[in-house]
């Protein structure tokens, strides 16, 4: 098989594009111009941005980190310490390897510092599900840091195949809420809020590990203990089944959605106040992060550092 740009080769086939490429073209030119169409196409940020990249120690994040410092962007890593056991601290060793070979700063915060509990504390307590918790909490705690930085925006390493995951499911329960908000980027709708995008949404799960690999970027191939057997694991399973037998399936679901399906899904007009607490958006008196720290507090009899009574 021969590189489909440069004739050498090939090294990695891309069926969906109908496409192969040797290790250079693939990294330096087609999962570039992904990235760089994404960020482009749907105006994520311009070339002075600084850029906070939330990265986990996989291989998504990673590369993203690494694209965004190869096409040049100021981009810091924030690393969130979850208090998942040894996933955590080799999770954080990577990262900071990776930011110590590339000369690159990382953030790290430690969710325990912030809400008072680790995410299996959380979840042992019942109140709501490992994976419910730690994005809520990650959702809270990407958007502190970057306020607290200075950062114009947020990037995550959410992939094609996460998207699309996310997308059938939304579309399964019906979740029109859902549907209006699911985009690439989200815009600060609100002062305490900023902006948030996802650069590697056109990039399938399966070429950023090939990135990663072909770019000798070392990453945590273990997937987190406590999201086996979700939901969206079981939804990418299936859309990888669709997807062998058609390439392009999960592409086409994607972007039909965004081009000709999100429009009819209006936004819910949701009012956003200022948490009384932290000051962060929520649609009530209090964000669901400090509801959680004082029912998860309560539950599990600890306070958080920068905890303190309502008063005090
Ligand atoms: P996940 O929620 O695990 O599917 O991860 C989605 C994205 O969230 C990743 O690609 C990262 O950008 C970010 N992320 C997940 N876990 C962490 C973490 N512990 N610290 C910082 N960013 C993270
Ligand atoms: Fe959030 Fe595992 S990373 S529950
Ligand atoms: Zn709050």
């Amino acid at each position: 098989m021969k590189c489909t740009r440069c004739r050498t080769r090939a090294a990695v086939e891309v069926p969906r594009a109908n496409a192969a490429f040797c290790g250079d073209c693939f990294t330096e030119s087609y999962v570039r111009n992904l990235v760089t169409r994404a960020i482009r196409h749907d105006r994520m940020f311009g070339p002075d941005a600084r850029v906070l990249v939330a990265v986990s120690g996989g291989k998504d994040s990673l590369a993203l980190w690494d694209l965004l410092l190869d096409l040049g962007y100021q981009a810091d890593g924030l690393y969130l310490g979850l208090g998942i056991g040894g996933y955590s601290t080799r999770s954080h060793v990577v990262c900071q390897e990776f930011a110590d070979a590339r000369g690159a700063k990382l953030v790290t915060v430690d969710v325990a510092d912030r809400a008072g509990f680790t995410i299996p504390q959380a979840a042992a307590t019942k109140r709501r599900p490992a994976c419910a918790i730690c994005g809520l909490s990650k959702r809270h705690l990407f958007n502190a840091a970057a306020k607290e930085g200075g950062y114009d925006v947020v990037a995550t390493g959410h992939n094609l195949d996460d998207e699309v995951a996310v997308l059938l499911g939304n579309v399964l329960r019906w979740e029109t809420g859902y549907l209006a908000r699911q985009s690439p980027v989200l815009e600060s709708t609100h002062p305490s809020l900023v902006k948030k995008v996802k650069p590697l949404y056109r990039v399938a799960e399966r070429e950023t590990a090939a990135y990663c690999v072909l770019k000798g970027i070392d990453y945590v191939v273990e997937e987190c203990p406590l999201v086996e057997g979700n939901t969206q694991m079981k939804y990418k399973g299936l859309l990888d089944t669709l997807e062998s037998q058609s390439p392009g399936t999960k592409h086409n679901f994607l972007f039909g959605f965004l081009e000709k399906g999100r429009a009819h899904f209006p936004p819910d007009g949701v009012v956003l106040n200022e948490c009384v607490e932290c000051g962060s958006a929520t649609p009530s008196d209090t964000c669901a992060f400090c509801r959680s720290k004082t029912v998860i507090g309560v539950a599990i009899g600890s306070r958080p550092r920068d905890w303190a009574p309502a008063g005090s």
